[in-house]
């Protein structure tokens, strides 16, 4: 079946066997999503389906993401909070939780540390890409070999975590995201084993915290721990070390797994185009100002996140005024789509095109709203610094004719991505 069958395909399933409907969007989902999101915005920009009303026009996603009060996160929020075993930002809405640590989150998650988690990147990086390269084969597994392992090192020395291993934490933090972000059916197992993983992770943390605290009041380096140890709040907001502990816990589960997938995707992204890959070679020599507009380009074409759920709490009018006006009832499941919203042809100039530098309003890989990324200082440069060392080695690059190549080895993530590690010398810019 042609993508741009969908609809009439979907029509012609009788409205009551919901699980037929369901089982063509999925496939539709996994065939050609990008050509289902441009049939949808065309011609049903607001879908209503047995798993959810997608959302799929630019205005309209930034309309309900600008709701939290109608559109919550409820959806995904207690299952979050099981596995994370504490209240946490994303997993809230409203006046307590939210708002409260959303601005201890952007004083913690300071935009000023940028410059310092740019150099920190590159140093870490380089290392990992040497111990790859170094390992003496052709090839290397950008997934397992770098992208995971530089991430994590990072995240760690960033925010003061040195000492737990990347190997736990990318372990850990991937059961976790897998459980409350990507298991649609409920899947116990998977749901227990992100459970018993956010135990793991939340123990490791809570000994270094203790450990740090117990060096003395500004114990540590100036990392984000350190920050957070010197900080004292009034007692009135009962915010323990307890509560340090589940942020970095929460942290550490809303980056290590984008981090990873981020980097891996956007090198993809520029390989299978090879013109744009020899002009972000050329602009990563120059230093990270050009360079980064490719990554963030590269990954509107393959974003991290690219639908997010929304309760929706009651009746609520979504672009009125507009031909696709429409009323969305309390209780739906509202699927923002990023990746549709981020090719809607009514906001972007030739959105199928490759072009770096669009409006950053545009592009929506840190989400958008009441929960867009709080770690997005840090993200902006970690994210476009780990893609740009490795555009930095000609050598190292995915295999010809299998730049589309990513192996999910069953999982929701991309686990491996072979690459030819060319010994060439390293550039210094
Ligand atoms: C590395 C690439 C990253 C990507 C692609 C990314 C992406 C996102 C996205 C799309 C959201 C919105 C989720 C939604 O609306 O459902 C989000 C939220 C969030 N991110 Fe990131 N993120 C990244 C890095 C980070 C880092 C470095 C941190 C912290 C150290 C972080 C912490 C958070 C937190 C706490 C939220 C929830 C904010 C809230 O609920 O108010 N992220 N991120």
């Amino acid at each position: 079946m042609a993508v741009m069958d969908f609809l009439a395909a979907y029509d012609a399933i009788p409205e009551d066997d919901a699980p037929q409907r369901v089982a063509l969007l999925r496939r539709s989902m996994v065939a050609g999503r990008a050509a289902l999101f441009a049939e949808l915005r065309a011609h049903r920009p607001v879908f209503s389906t047995p798993v959810g009303v997608f959302v799929t026009r630019h205005p309209d996603v930034l309309e309900v993401l600008s709701a939290p009060e109608t559109f919550t996160v409820g959806v995904f929020g207690p299952t979050l909070e099981d596995v994370l075993g504490a209240p946490f930002v994303l997993a809230r809405d409203g006046a307590d939780v939210h708002w409260r640590e959303r601005g201890y989150g952007q004083l913690m998650l300071a935009p000023e540390d940028a410059p310092r988690v740019r150099e920190l990147t590159a140093r870490i990086a380089d290392t990992v890409l040497d111990e790859a390269i170094g390992g003496g084969a052709d090839t290397f597994d950008l997934v397992q070999d770098y992208a995971r392992l530089a991430a994590a090192r990072v995240a760690l020395a960033y925010l003061g975590l040195t000492g737990i291993e990347e190997e736990r934490l990318h372990s850990c933090t991937r059961r976790m995201q897998w459980a409350f972000a990507v298991n649609p059916d409920r899947d116990p197992e998977i749901h227990a084993a992100g459970v018993d993983a956010g135990r793991e992770l939340h123990d490791l943390v809570a000994e270094l915290v203790d450990r740090r605290r117990s060096g003395g009041p500004a114990a540590g380096p100036d990392d984000v721990l350190g920050r957070m140890l010197r900080t004292r709040l009034p007692a009135e907001y009962d915010f323990d070390d307890e509560r340090v502990t589940a942020n970095l816990v929460g942290y550490l589960t809303s980056y290590q797994q984008n981090a990873t997938q981020c980097t891996v995707t956007a090198l993809k992204e520029l390989a299978v185009r090879p013109e744009a890959l020899v002009e972000a070679e050329r602009a990563a020599a120059e230093g990270p100002a050009r360079c980064d507009a490719y990554v963030w380009e590269a990954l509107r074409f393959h974003p991290f996140v690219p639908i997010t759920p929304r309760l929706c709490l009651r009746d609520r009018v979504v672009a009125a005024g507009t031909p696709r006006q429409t009323v969305i009832p309390a209780k739906s499941v509202v699927l923002a789509c990023f990746a549709s919203a981020m090719f809607d042809e009514e906001v972007l100039d030739a959105p199928a095109e490759f072009r770096p530098g669009r409006p950053p309003a545009h592009n929506l890989v840190l989400g958008y709203g009441a929960h867009e990324c709080l770690g997005r200082y840090a993200a902006r440069v970690i994210v476009p610094e780990l893609v740009r060392r490795v555009l930095l080695r000609p050598g190292v690059r995915p295999l010809p004719g299998a730049e589309r190549a990513l192996d999910y080895a069953g999982t929701p993530f991309p686990q491996h991505y072979a690459v030819r590690s060319g010994r060439v010398a390293v550039p210094t810019a």
